[in-house]
């Protein structure tokens, strides 16, 4: 108990700064974009918001049925709402190395998403 004075003064200061760092959007970029690299996709993923409920979307590359003969140099995803409420991304398989990747997208409570992904990628030779 002794410390709860302190934990007082800590603890609006972890507030504030989680506020912070979540008041923006969520890109994420796995691996690099080289000079030469091939954009391989590029695709707009939106979801409308559903109250009270979380939205979970999965992105692949390449899509069911087709084939890619790139080597993946990097996934990008940009997160169009800047206010911090849009989604986030987690890479769920494949990616910078391999020939496929997909990614999981989460929207928060109440909330939608919009992102614009892309996918880079070298020849594999
Ligand atoms: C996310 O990327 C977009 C497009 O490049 C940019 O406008 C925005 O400032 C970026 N947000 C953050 C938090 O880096
Ligand atoms: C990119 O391509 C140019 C022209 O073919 C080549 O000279 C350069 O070395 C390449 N750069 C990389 C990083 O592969
Ligand atoms: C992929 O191919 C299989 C077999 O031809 C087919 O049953 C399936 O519907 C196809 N999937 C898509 C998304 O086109």
């Amino acid at each position: 108990m002794k410390n709860l004075p302190l934990l007082g003064l800590i603890l609006p200061l972890i507030c504030s700064y989680i506020s912070v760092a979540t008041a923006q959007s969520h890109n994420v970029t796995w691996g690099m974009v080289g000079p030469n690299d091939t954009l391989l996709e590029r695709e707009i993923v939106t979801k409308k918001y559903k109250f009270l409920r979380i939205i979970d979307e999965e992105f692949a590359y390449p899509r069911e049925n087709f084939s890619n003969d790139y080597i993946i140099t990097a996934v990008r995803v940009t997160d169009l709402y800047t206010d911090g409420d849009g989604g986030y991304a987690m890479l769920t398989s494949g990616g910078p190395g391999v020939k496929y990747v997909t990614i999981n997208l989460k929207s928060q409570r109440t909330h939608g998403f919009n992102f614009i992904i892309e996918v880079f990628g070298r020849e594999d030779k």
